[in-house]
């Protein structure tokens, strides 16, 4: 059975908003994220009963709260199902607060062949109107794409590509955008309408595991802390973090989320200077919610190659796993 072929779906459930619980059906904001299974998540879509899938609580969280824990099942039930010759796609339901970080990580660590669909909603399971159930059909009609692939958030309509998907927004039902890239595509009545090649692939069987590997076997991360340029800026945050050491291990990384093209207050860049000869690794991204630093002749800081500061966060972490 080739890839094309396979038509069962994976449903992971991790928790967020779109398995969440409110007392009123008129609270769009009070509710407790993470609280209803996601087999009755998958229950709530009619449609979804003729489509062969497998559901796995793997986790039941505010994605917020996200540990190396749950990355750890998640990207190891992943990297388990996708093996299946018998499963097109995944499909994964998780809160809005750091899918982007989720999908991030996924796609970095996979790079799968076949789609790996995170989806989400901004209104808990119980309101008046949930926008999960609409989501969670999306996100199927996505998986089940024959051309689909890689590492995709399907919200609203709407397909973003792991590594520029952001939320830009606390409440709205689009809370989503993909900034000077745009979104990949839209769903509509369960047709795909695409406008941009699917994110990055490596052919099934080729794909080198030791990232994966080295991420499942890790008791902690590196730690890599974000920090903001801003008027007033001065370098004592930095100073703090070189002289700390706790249970959480010694500063690896400093991401700064520059003001515009990753320009950073002199005081604070004189202490990331101090940090960087100190052997933490320092990356700027900007600040802006759009574009990326442009790079240029002497530049101070190493720039995070178009990534936001969560990203670059993510990925400097990834990369000390390997040193
Ligand atoms: C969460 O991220 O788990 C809560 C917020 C949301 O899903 O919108």
């Amino acid at each position: 059975m080739n890839a094309n072929q396979a038509r069962r779906l994976v449903v992971l459930g991790t928790g967020g908003t779109i398995a969440g619980r409110a007392t009123q059906v008129s609270d769009n904001v009070g509710y407790v994220a993470g609280q209803v299974a996601v087999s009755e998540l998958v229950a709530m879509v009619p449609a979804l009963a003729a489509c062969p899938l497998d559901v796995e609580q793997v986790a039941q969280i505010n994605s917020k709260d996200m540990v190396l824990g749950v990355w750890q099942t998640l990207a190891g039930r992943v990297a388990v199902h996708l093996e299946r010759s018998d499963v097109a796609g995944i499909v994964i339901t998780h809160g809005t607060d750091t899918i982007e970080e989720t999908a991030f990580l996924l796609q970095t660590l996979l790079k799968p062949s076949k789609p790996v669909v995170l989806t989400c909603a901004m209104r808990p399971a119980t309101a008046l109107v949930p926008d999960g159930p609409q989501n969670l059909s999306d996100a199927v009609a996505v998986a089940l794409h024959p051309q689909a692939r890689g590492v995709v958030v399907v919200c609203a309509g709407r397909i973003h590509g792991a590594i520029d998907v952001a939320k830009v927004h606390p409440y709205r039902t689009d809370p989503f955008d993909s900034g000077d890239a745009g979104a990949l595509g839209c769903v509509e009545e369960a047709q795909l309408r695409m406008f941009r090649p699917w994110p990055q692939a490596v052919p099934e069987g080729t794909h080198d595991t030791a990232s994966l590997q080295r991420l499942l076997g890790a008791a902690v991360m590196p730690r890599v802390e974000l920090i903001f340029s801003h008027a007033l800026a001065d370098g004592e945050v930095v100073r703090a973090l070189l002289g700390h050491t706790s249970g959480a291990g010694r500063l690896r990384g400093i991401v700064v989320a520059g003001t515009g093209n990753g320009t950073v207050h002199d005081d604070l860049l004189a202490a990331l200077k101090h940090a960087q000869s100190s052997g933490v690794e320092v990356v700027v991204a900007s600040r802006c919610a759009q574009g990326r630093v442009v790079p240029h002749a002497g530049q101070p800081l190493p720039d995070s190659a178009g990534l936001s500061p969560v990203k670059a966060r993510l990925a400097l972490a990834l990369r000390l796993l390997e040193v």
